[in-house]
């Protein structure tokens, strides 16, 4: 050992030195933007979250030309679905000229560059607000699977890249691997919500949605807040299943478990960046309690280093633009 102190801080000591050690970076290819679609005319804020909209087609097509303008080249699509169009069984999720396969013809038709992400769950479209089918009080995995292959076909069908189950029922990434490619779709892709816990942070996105349960939790199927280990066990099933992409929901306060799943798998590793954590930032930003540009970007880097390698985030077209300015 050099009897000499030992100085870290020579490696960051300018900008320049700073910016050749730096470990992780943030890249607008990184970032997959979730949009709020409704049948209904015009574009509707939503109060708990600042800056975000329900969409009618024409915006969508506007939000994913900005996003693109912006360098965002992903969006995943989320539609508030009229109550009368509501059932137990969710099957206006497998309509053909329901909302999300219109939204993606027209996403598609338009531009052709932009990976289109679909969210595969029944919760936007049943009468009970839960993921999967309701039957005396339970929600039950294998009729909902079954369920969920036919929504994840009509949207394959109807142009989607990769399709997302969102829904954490057992088994479901083989059994939609194997409808799609028996389809003939060996070449969507599947991201599955690998770790998806029982978080309080979703609280806005279901206002957003209208699609908060109608009794009970969603603590059958998504996973106990307190449990890392568990999130191997689903990697390790996803995997075997044949998910493309595994994912980690929520990401700031699960950058362990972001970790542990990069460390477990030699798959793409993707966070969702939820939307209770844009809430809470837009909140202290509007009180002037937070600098937004700086906490923001500083979220999305802690997410990235802690082994991710897309985010989903309503930051991303606000995070492209602040990187590109520099
Ligand atoms: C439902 C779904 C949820 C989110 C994405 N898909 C909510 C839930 O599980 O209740 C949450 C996203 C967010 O909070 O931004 N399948």
């Amino acid at each position: 050992m050099l009897d000499l102190p030992i100085r870290p801080r020579r490696n960051r000591k300018s900008a320049l030195v700073r910016a050749f050690v730096r470990e992780a970076e943030l890249a607008p290819d990184r970032f997959i933007l979730p949009v709020f679609l409704h049948s209904g005319r015009g574009c509707v804020p939503i109060p708990s979250m600042p800056g975000c909209e329900r969409l009618d087609l024409d915006g969508l097509l506007r939000e994913a030309e900005g996003a693109l303008h912006d360098g965002v080249r992903a969006i995943v699509v989320f539609p508030a679905v009229a109550e009368e169009l509501k059932t137990s069984d969710g099957a206006e999720a497998w309509n053909e000229d329901g909302l999300v396969p219109r939204a993606i013809r027209a996403l598609k038709q338009r531009f052709p560059d932009l990976a289109v992400v679909t969210d595969v769950a029944l919760d936007p479209y049943s009468c009970d607000g839960h993921d999967g089918i309701v039957r005396d009080g339970r929600i039950v995995n294998d009729e909902t699977v079954a369920a969920l292959c036919r929504q994840a076909l009509c949207q394959a069908r109807a142009g989607a890249d990769i399709v997302a189950p969102s829904d954490m029922m057992d088994g479901r990434v083989g059994a939609v691997r194997r409808a799609l490619d028996g389809a003939g779709f060996t070449e969507v892709s599947i991201l599955a919500y690998t770790a998806k816990y029982a978080s309080a942070f979703y609280g806005p996105f279901r206002d957003a949605l209208d699609s908060a349960p109608r009794f009970g939790d969603k603590k059958t199927y998504q996973m106990d807040p307190a449990n890392r280990r568990e999130a191997l066990r689903e990697v390790a099933l996803d995997e075997a299943e044949g998910a493309d992409i595994v994912m980690v929901k929520p990401a700031g306060a699960y950058l362990d478990v972001i970790a542990a799943v990069r460390a477990a798998t030699t798959l793409p590793v993707a966070a969702y960046q939820v939307s209770g954590e844009y809430a809470m930032l837009k909140a202290a930003a509007a009180n002037g309690w937070l600098d937004e540009r700086r906490s923001v970007l500083e979220s999305l880097l802690a997410i990235r280093r802690a082994g991710a390698d897309v985010i989903l985030s309503y930051f991303a077209r606000s995070a492209a633009r602040w990187l590109r300015q520099g």
